[in-house]
C-alpha cells in the first residue's frame, strides 16, 4: 500500500492535478494562498497551468513511469479534466489518494452510464437509447420523433461529437458522422429537448459527506460553446431548491470528494411559452471538476468554487459558498481576448486571462466577470 498522507493536508504539501488546462490553472491559483504546492501532469508543453504551479510533468496519460514518478511526487491527486484512462488512475491509486475516485470518472466519461445512473437516483433526464448502427437509429428516432441529437457516448465537449437530426436529415449520414468520432463505441439517441432556459449548479463536497451547492445559474450558449452564465438564475424557490436538491444527491451517491457540476435542461411549459409552472427539470451531464459555469464564483462568493476543489480534495473543511454580489460571467472566445483593454478600464468588470499564446476561433481565452450589488441583476 502507498503511504497515505493524513488529511486534511499540511501547507506546503503538493496536490498533483492530471491536465493542463485553465481549470487547472484556476485551482494551481485558488491552491497557492493555502500554502499547497501543485505539480500538473499534461501532454501540452506551456500549458496554461504549467505555468502558475512548481511542478510540471509533460507526457501522455498512458505514460506509466511518468505517472509513478508523479505520484510518488504528490500527496493527493486530482483532475482538471475527466477522460483520463482507467489505467492511468490505477497506476496513480496504487500509490497516492486520487480524489475524486475513479467511479466518479467513469460515471461522468460516459453519457449511457451517465444517463442510467442519474435516472437510477429518480433523477430525470431526456429520453434516450443506446444506438450501434445505422438500422438501430432508424428505429429509435421512429420512436421519438424528430428532431432529436445523436452524440457520441465519449469525449465530446463544447457540442462536438453530436449531430441534431431534423426533419431533413439522412440518417445513414448521421449515423457515419458520429460513428467514425464514436471509434466503435455505441452512440446515444436523446430526444430533443424544447428549452426554457439551461441552468447549472456546481456543488462541492468534503471528505466529512458535507456539501455546498452554489446558486443555480443560467447559461447561454453560442456556437454550443458556453457564452455566458447569469447568476443567479431567474428560478422559482422551489425549481431552485429542485436543482440544488438534484446536484447534491448525485454527488452523495457518488461519494464524491471534490466538486461536481450538474448541467440542466428547463423545458417550455405548454402554458406559458417559456418557463413556467409546468416546465420539466432534467439533468443533461455532469462533471466531477470545476466548470466554466462556476467562474462567476471567483469573485462573486467568499469561496470560488475552486477554493471549494482544494478544500475538498486536501481535506479541509468546505468554505462559504455564499454570493456576495450577483454577475454576468462573459467568456472571451477566440478574437474576444483582444477586448481585455476595454475590460480593463472598467472598474466592475474582473478579467481573467488564462496565458494562452495561440488565439484560435473557438478556443477559450479567458473570461470576465461583471459584478452588481445582490438583486440588481439587469432584466436581460
Ligand atoms: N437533447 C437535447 N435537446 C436539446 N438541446 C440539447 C440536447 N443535448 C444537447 N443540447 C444542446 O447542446 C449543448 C451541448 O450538449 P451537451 O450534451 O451538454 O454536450 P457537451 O457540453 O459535452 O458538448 C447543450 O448545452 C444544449 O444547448
Ligand atoms: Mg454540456
Amino acid at each position: 500500500m502507498p503511504e497515505q498522507p493524513s488529511f486534511p493536508l499540511a501547507p506546503g504539501s503538493t496536490i498533483g492535478i492530471m491536465g493542463g488546462g485553465q481549470l487547472g490553472r484556476m485551482t494551481a491559483l485558488a491552491a497557492a494562498p493555502l500554502g499547497y504546492r501543485c505539480h500538473i501532469f499534461t501532454p501540452e508543453i506551456n500549458s496554461p497551468a504549467e505555468m502558475v504551479s512548481a511542478a510540471v510533468t509533460v507526457a501522455d496519460y498512458s505514460d506509466i513511469e511518468a505517472l509513478e514518478s508523479f505520484a510518488d511526487d504528490v500527496d493527493v491527486v486530482t483532475f482538471e479534466f475527466e477522460n483520463v484512462p482507467f489505467e492511468c488512475v490505477q497506476a496513480l491509486a496504487e500509490r497516492v489518494a486520487v480524489r475524486p475516485g475513479w467511479d466518479c470518472l467513469r460515471i461522468s466519461q460516459d453519457r449511457l452510464v451517465e444517463k442510467d445512473f442519474i435516472n437510477g437516483l429518480g433523477i430525470p433526464t431526456t429520453p434516450y437509447r443506446a444506438v450501434r448502427n445505422a438500422d438501430e437509429l432508424a428505429i429509435v428516432v421512429e420512436e421519438f420523433g424528430r428532431p432529436a441529437v445523436l452524440k457520441t457516448t465519449r469525449l465530446g465537449y463544447d457540442g462536438k461529437g453530436q449531430v441534431v437530426i431534423g426533419t431533413d436529415t439522412d440518417l445513414n449520414a448521421a449515423w457515419d458522422t458520429i460513428a467514425s468520432a464514436a471509434g466503435g463505441d455505441a452512440a446515444i439517441l436523446e430526444a430533443f429537448v424544447d428549452l426554457a432556459m439551461e441552468i447549472s449548479v456546481v456543488v462541492a463536497r468534503g471528505d466529512d459527506n458535507n456539501w455546498a451547492a452554489f446558486p443555480p445559474v443560467e447559461n447561454r450558449h453560442v456556437n454550443h460553446i458556453l457564452d455566458v452564465t447569469r447568476a443567479p438564475a431567474r428560478l422559482p424557490d422551489k425549481t431552485s431548491d429542485a436543482a440544488v436538491r438534484a446536484a447534491s444527491a448525485i454527488a452523495d451517491e457518488m461519494n464524491l470528494i471534490g466538486l461536481l457540476a450538474v448541467e440542466m435542461f428547463l423545458t417550455v411549459d405548454e402554458g406559458t411559452g417559456g418557463l413556467g409552472p409546468n416546465s420539466d427539470l432534467l439533468v443533461n451531464e455532469i462533471a466531477p471538476r470545476p466548470h466554466n459555469s462556476g467562474h462567476w464564483t471567483m469573485d462573486a462568493c467568499i469561496s470560488s468554487q475552486f477554493d471549494q476543489f482544494v478544500r475538498a480534495v486536501a481535506g479541509l473543511p468546505l468554505g462559504s459558498a455564499t454570493p456576495h454580489h450577483d454577475a454576468i460571467m462573459k467568456n472571451l472566445i477566440g478574437d474576444d481576448v483582444d477586448k481585455w483593454r476595454d475590460v480593463i478600464r472598467n472598474p466592475d468588470e474582473v478579467l481573467h486571462l488564462y496565458g494562452k499564446t495561440e488565439t484560435r476561433p473557438g478556443r477559450k481565452m479567458g473570461h470576465v466577470n461583471r459584478l452588481f450589488p445582490l438583486g440588481q441583476l439587469p432584466n436581460k
